[in-house]
């Protein structure tokens, strides 16, 4: 039996990983997040009420359990207590069940400008980003000059730290732009106000996380984004800032590779990306059009629209490789149901070189030519199915050749937003 599980995107996010993680958490006692910020847009319906979660693990909405955000995410504490709000206004009372890491990086408002002007200047490069100050703060952080959570706990170290930030952010700035400079002390004053509610929730989750398990307790490890969008092994520079891939479960929370028992990948039966970069089995046109509409494939959070296209295959081996899946969790397949034919993209032709690995260049990616395989639909309902016998015969078919292909077992099938609309083919 698998204690310790992580749940990863296998994709370039939004695979459904906050209702996968809704699901499964029922089995487990804590949900501790990894990575990422408030970048992140999980749903979570439960009858009829939906939650879009950004900073709080998915786990929330089930009041048994426990929420962790870890060190290696980046915070926003005024934005974390409105969404706490949201949530407890929407029916469910959060209290002591979050508990937030006192190594975690604060986002500044300066994050959140530097990113917009950086986007600006990079014109038809621009990355797409969410504007949350993600990749502002993670530069921070590796420049080890970032503010952390703990810091709010003494108003004077947290004003000392700041000023001393701010001067080298202004001098950095003057000398690069004309720009009106920053006020340590006000910023700091005005940011402390708003910050300190979420001293009470801080903690060293390590300990914390370790303690648990050593009692027995179970951890769901909650990743945002995903294997694709990771700083390391997504398709840089087009990627968020943080560790998304499994392993960042283990730096993010501060507990050891060995204890973690199975990562689960969550893809859909088809392909989305927001923002730009490479998408190698893009549908444009009317075909990818078609998928965007049935699948509401619309930012959570952004409302951005996402570009839509079909199962990769060479990113999902590389995916699976990467985060030595043991089980695949397939969501969407009710989008398919209209489709005559669905495409799956089998092999990379790359400068004449076929390959199903998926290449570390972006040129390489740029340029690349997808075979495919066209697999038959099967032009049925599937919406809300609970039980595999009662897939129609083509619909199984096409998870069994995604599983062949990828080299990884479908051990749950999603067909539906809601909670309960799920195949389980194996017990996790
Ligand atoms: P996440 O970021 O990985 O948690 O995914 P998002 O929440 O950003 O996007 C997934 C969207 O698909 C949400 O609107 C979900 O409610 C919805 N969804 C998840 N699984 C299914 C499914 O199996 N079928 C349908 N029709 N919708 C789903
Ligand atoms: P969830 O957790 C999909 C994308 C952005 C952009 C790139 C960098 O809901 O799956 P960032 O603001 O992180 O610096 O943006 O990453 N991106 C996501 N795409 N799902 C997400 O989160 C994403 N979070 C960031 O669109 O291309
Ligand atoms: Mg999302």
């Amino acid at each position: 039996m698998w204690n310790n599980v992580v749940i990863v995107g296998a994709q370039w996010g939004d695979e459904g990983k906050g209702k996968v993680v809704d699901a499964l958490a029922a089995r487990f006692d804590i949900v501790a997040r990894y990575q990422g910020g408030a970048n992140a847009g999980h749903t979570v319906v439960v009858d009829g009420t939906k939650f879009i979660l950004q900073l709080l693990p998915a786990g929330i909405v089930r009041p048994d359990k426990t929420a962790v955000i870890g060190n290696g995410l980046v915070v926003n504490p005024e934005s974390l207590f409105e969404e706490v709000e949201r949530v407890e206004k929407a029916g469910v009372p959060i209290g002591k069940r979050l508990v937030v890491s006192d190594r975690a990086h604060l986002i500044l408002p300066y994050h959140r400008s530097h990113e917009v002007a950086a986007e600006q200047a990079r014109g038809v490069g621009k990355i797409g980003t969410t504007a949350k100050g993600i990749g502002p703060c993670y530069e921070d952080k590796a420049g080890r000059r970032g503010l952390r959570t703990g810091d709010l706990r003494n108003f004077e170290v947290f004003r000392r730290k700041c000023g001393e930030v701010v001067a080298e952010k202004n001098r950095l700035a003057s000398a690069i732009f004309a720009g009106t400079p920053l006020e340590a002390d006000g910023l700091a004053e005005r940011y402390y106000e708003k910050a300190r509610c979420i001293l009470p929730y801080l903690a060293d989750v390590s300990a914390y996380l370790n303690r648990e398990m050593d009692r027995g307790k179970r951890v769901l490890f909650e990743g945002a984004q995903g294997t694709m969008l990771d700083l390391d092994h997504g398709t840089y520079p087009f990627v968020t800032s943080s560790s998304a891939a499994a392993g960042g479960a283990c730096t993010g929370t501060g507990v050891g590779p060995t204890r973690i028992d199975a990562v689960v990948g969550v893809s859909k039966a088809y392909a989305t990306r927001v923002g730009s970069g490479p998408f190698p089995t893009e549908a444009l046109g009317v075909e990818g059009e078609k998928i965007r509409e049935r699948g509401g494939e619309y930012g959570a959070v952004t409302g951005r629209p996402r570009r839509c296209g079909w199962f990769d295959v060479p990113a999902a081996r590389y995916s699976a490789r990467l985060n030595d899946l043991k089980a695949l969790v397939i969501t969407k397949l009710d989008i398919l149901d209209h489709l005559a034919e669905i495409p799956v993209g089998v092999e990379y032709d790359l400068d004449g070189r076929t390959t199903t690995e998926f290449p570390s260049e972006i040129e390489l990616l740029e340029g690349v030519k997808v075979r495919y395989h066209v697999m038959p639909g099967w032009q049925q309902p599937t919406y809300g199915v609970k039980d595999y016998a009662q897939l129609p015969k083509k619909a199984q078919e096409y998870l069994r050749f995604l599983a062949d292909q990828a080299g990884v077992e479908i051990a749950v099938v999603s067909t539906g937003p809601q909670r309960d609309q799920m195949i389980w083919m194996k017990e996790l």
